[in-house]
This record gives structure tokens, sequence and C-alpha cells, in this order.
């Protein structure tokens, strides 16, 4: 993972935000080669869920054939919303906060282990990478016990690291936490709303508290009517939106993994109830693949089926799409996706007034008057069937991803070291991003063999005609070996060289990134031959 981190920020993927001040923790930019990465990832998605779905063709594993379309909302919306959509509530966190070094962590997030020294036992912990727990650990309790290294066979560890959420109550007070001397310095676990607030216009009391969204799927619920109302769409049919989400994470880490302002790619996609369970099958199959086709296939992607108790309070079935991400403990993975059955939670929510997700079957929430707790919209956001005359509420499925962990699962899964051959044909070690030619940052890369001879004029002329059409890259500095690597290691899939037969035959080489093979094409092809491959 450092490698990868270390390359990011080397060839211009990734820069912590506001680097220049000491950067701001949770908020990172993308480089000139990961803003690429990134749009090409997030119009993968819209072009293979939204643009390019034909609605007259049953896709192979759905009930039916269905539609689909995009919306654009707003990152600020009426505060109601997040009063019915549950997130003004219950969108929290447990938090610690640690009384003698004044840091806050999320309570789920603190891991630790137990240590044993002359009858006495403490729970040691501490928050660095997982290969480092182990040493980290021990160093912490030698430190405790005021012993030196050699002494540490004196300690007894338990096995195996827990976090701090799985302790009984009355284990917290031989708690050491991650930047404290003594035990017992958290405080208990409180809520932490995720949300960020903000005031618009003038008023700066409640008034004008708005907040910052912390999801993009409730702008489509409250846009649900204008869609039906300007469209001719019918059930069973998708809403896709692509946007900025913002949440106050406790202990953003991980790299982009866990962000404060992040992008979703978020489906909403409303059915007939009684079809709600096939529909649900088909978008976990669907988005599964959408990641296999795009590289991300083998033993590192998982999809994971969420037990009762962990489903969300509008849920009534969740698939989760995984990745076993590098910087994560051995056999542990991190979600790239939710799949989430939400039957008519929201649109109800947004109909009549926050429901209470305690209740099954889903019952309005009041106060202690007796009266809706957050009032809904009063708007009626049934659906009528032109066809049978049958009036519901859609039941929805949702699909909803991250696009800067889908980022970092690509660039993840993309990394290698192996061996390639040098101008002199001796094999050198390289690192290569097998990035898929769909979502790399640049499909091609042209080069003259030597500045001389007509080639960069050559070379100039065929990359103006692939720049109309495609990103790509013209180097003529250093020897073709340095430039092939400098390629490989940003996944550029395609290098084509002008050379000394290009004068003769009017024919370039093109190799490709991955299998080093090289073939000859004429200039006239070459704009073609690259298109064709990287669809
Ligand atoms: N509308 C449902 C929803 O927002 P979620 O599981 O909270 O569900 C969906 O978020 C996806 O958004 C996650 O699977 C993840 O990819 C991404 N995501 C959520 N929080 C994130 C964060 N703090 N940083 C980066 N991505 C995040």
């Amino acid at each position: 993972m450092e490698k990868l981190v270390s390359l990011c920020k080397r060839r211009g993927f990734m820069f912590q935000s506001s680097e220049i001040y000491g950067g701001l923790n949770g908020f990172w930019d993308y480089g000139p080669l990961g803003v690429e990465l990134k749009r090409n990832i997030k119009d993968a998605w819209w072009m293979d869920m939204c643009k390019g779905h034909n609605e007259l063709i049953q896709p192979e594993g759905s009930p039916t054939p269905y539609e689909m379309v995009g919306l654009d909302c707003t990152i600020l919306m009426h505060p109601q919303v997040w009063k019915c959509s549950g997130h003004y509530d219950l969108f929290h966190d447990f938090m610690v906060d640690c009384r003698v070094s004044k840091k806050r962590y999320r309570f789920d997030q603190v891991r630790g282990k137990w240590v044993e020294y002359n009858g006495q036992r403490i729970f040691v912990t501490v928050m660095c990478e997982p290969e480092n727990e182990d040493d980290e650990v021990k160093q912490r309790a030698l430190k405790f016990f005021n012993l030196r290294n050699k002494d540490v066979e004196r300690l007894t560890f338990d096995t195996g690291f827990k976090s701090l959420d799985k302790l009984a109550v009355e284990e917290r007070t031989s708690v050491l936490a991650p930047d404290a001397k003594e035990l017992n310095s958290l405080t208990d676990p409180r809520e932490f709303n995720l949300m960020f607030k903000t005031y618009v216009g003038a008023l700066s009391g409640e008034e004008g508290a708005a907040f910052l969204r912390p999801e993009t799927a409730q702008g489509i619920f409250v846009n649900f009517k204008n869609v039906l109302d300007s469209t001719r769409i019918r059930v069973p049919f998708g809403v896709a939106q692509v946007g900025k989400s913002f949440r106050n994470e406790i202990t953003p880490r991980n790299f982009t993994f866990r962000s404060r302002e992040f992008e979703q790619m978020e489906i909403e996609f409303f059915c007939h109830p009684d079809q709600s369970p096939q529909w649900y099958q088909y978008w976990r199959n669907r988005r599964l693949r959408w990641y296999t086709d795009l590289g991300l296939a083998g033993e590192r992607l998982r999809l994971r089926e969420h037990d009762q108790d962990e489903l969300s309070h509008y849920s009534c079935g969740t698939a989760d799409i995984e990745y076993a991400f590098p910087f994560l403990p051995e056999g542990e993975y991190g979600e790239l996706e939710g799949i989430a059955h939400r039957g008519d939670f929201d649109l109800r929510s947004h109909m009549e007034g926050k429901l209470d997700p305690k209740e099954r079957p889903l019952k309005l929430e009041l106060n202690e008057h007796g009266q809706p707790k957050h009032r809904g919209s009063g708007k009626d956001l049934t659906y009528r069937d032109d066809l049978t005359n049958e009036r519901y509420i859609p039941h929805v499925i949702e699909p909803s991803a991250g696009a800067d962990r889908a980022t970092l699962a690509f660039l993840c899964e993309a990394y290698h070291e192996d061996e390639a051959p040098d101008d002199s044909g001796q094999m050198q070690s390289r690192v290569v991003m097998r990035l898929n030619p769909r979502i790399a940052p640049y499909k091609a890369a042209v080069f003259p063999l030597v500045k001389k001879d007509g080639m960069p004029e050559i070379a100039k002329d065929i990359y103006g005609e692939l720049k109309k059409k495609l990103n790509v890259f013209y180097d003529e500095k250093a020897a073709v070996g340095r430039r092939y690597r400098r390629q490989d290691e940003i996944g550029t899939p395609y290098c084509i060289t002008v050379d000394s037969q290009t004068l003769v035959d009017k024919t370039v080489t093109i190799r490709d990134r991955d299998s080093l093979e090289q073939w000859r094409v004429k200039i006239d092809d070459v704009v073609s031959e690259v298109e064709q491959r990287i669809v």
C-alpha cells in the first residue's frame, strides 16, 4: 500500500487537500492522472447503467425490460428532507474522547489486545497499520509496565485483536487509549451526527440551518413525482445520479477509503412490491459483474449478504460488494458498494412523515403530543399503473457505489511489479499498472524513436489525430525504454513508436503494456486500431 500511495503522489493521481498548509484530514484532491481515472470510472458507470441502457430489450437475469434516466440534484436541500429520511435522528457513529490526549476516536475503530504482567491485565489499544499493530502493542505495553525490550517474555499477550465496542462495559476501565499513558482515560461512547451543518443566506440561526447531503439518494426520492410527471416513464425504472456527498467522519483513514468529502454513484430503482425480491437479485448480480468486467476479478472481490442485525433502519435486505484492500488486516474486506432493498420506506417517509424504523410494519413516528415527529411533504408519491389501474407505492432497490472507493480498488488491483526488457534487451524490474484500457488515464502514448530524420513530425501528426478522439500522451525525451517504463507505471495500455521503418513503409509499432507484444500497423489505421482495443 505504501508503494501505491507514493506512486499516486509522485505521478499525480492523488494529493492531500491543501497540502502546502499541512493538509486537511479526510479530504483528497485528484491530480492530472487521478482526475482522468476517476472520470473514466464515473463515465463507465453512467454509460453502462444509464445512458447506454437499452430499455427495449430484457437484459440477462432481469425480470423484465426497464427504463433508466438520470438526475443531477443540489447538495443543499430543504432540511425537512433529512428529518424525514431519518438522517437527522439516526445518522450517527459512536465516538469516544480521550481525557488525556484530547483526541477523538470512532468507538468501533479502536483496536487492541489484552496484555498481562504480574497479575495485572490491561487492554492496550493502537491506531496504526495492521502490519505494525503487534509491534506497537508490545512497545506500548513495555512502556506502561516500565519494562525493557529484553523483558518482553515476561508479558502474556492474548491472541487476536478486537475493537473497543466488543469489550464488556466493566472492562473499559482497563483500557490504555491509543495516545494515553494511563488507563481509563476514554469517555463513555457518545452519538455523533455525521452531517455537516451550514447556514443558507443571511440567517445564521436555526432558521437558516441546512445540511450538506450525506448521500445523493434523497435528491432522487424527492424528485420522484417530477420525474413521473415530466417523462412518459413507467415502473419498473431506475434513476441514476453521480455527485458529491459529505460525512463528518470521526476518524477518516486509509487513504481515500473513508473521506469526509467523496463522490457517490447511486441508482434508485422503482418496482412493483411483488417483483422487488427478483429485482434485488438482479441488481446484486448486475453490479458485481460491472466490477469484474472492469478488472476487479479474483479473490479480493466478494459479495456479502448482510445479517439481519446489520441491516439499516430502512432495509429489508442488503448485500455489500467488498474488496480486500491491502491496508486492511488479512482476511478483512472493505465496502465498495451496498445494494439495498429499501421497501417503500423513503417514498412513504417523504409523503407521510418520518417512519419509525423500530416498528414492523413501518409506522409513522409520533412525538410526545401524538403528532408526527417530522412531517412529510403531504404530496402524493404513489404510482398508478395506467394499464392495470393499480395504485401503489413502488418498492426501491438501491445500488449505491462510491466513486472514490472504486477508484482506489482499481488502483490497488492494477498495481504489479514484474520484469520487462530494457533498450539492450536486458530484463529489468518494472512497476506496471494493469488498468483496464477503458478506465486508464491515457489510452496510448506516441514516441518518435529518435529526435531526427523527420520522426518527431510524423509522431506529432499521429498524436494530433489520436488526440481528437482519445486522451493520449506525446513523449520524445529520454531513451525509448525509459519512456515505456513511465507509461507502464501510469497504466497506459498502448505505446506507438515511429522508427526508421516508418520512413520506408509508413507503418509504426504498437506495444501492448501487459503482454509486451509488439506489432506493426499502417499510420492510417492507428486511430481505429487503438479505438477498437479500448472499448
Ligand atoms: N444511499 C445509501 C448510502 O449512502 P452507504 O453504504 O452509506 O449507503 C454508499 O454509502 C457508498 O458510498 C459506500 O459503499 C461507499 O462506497 C461510499 N462511501 C460512504 N461513505 C464514504 C466515505 N466516508 N468515504 C468514501 N466513500 C464513502
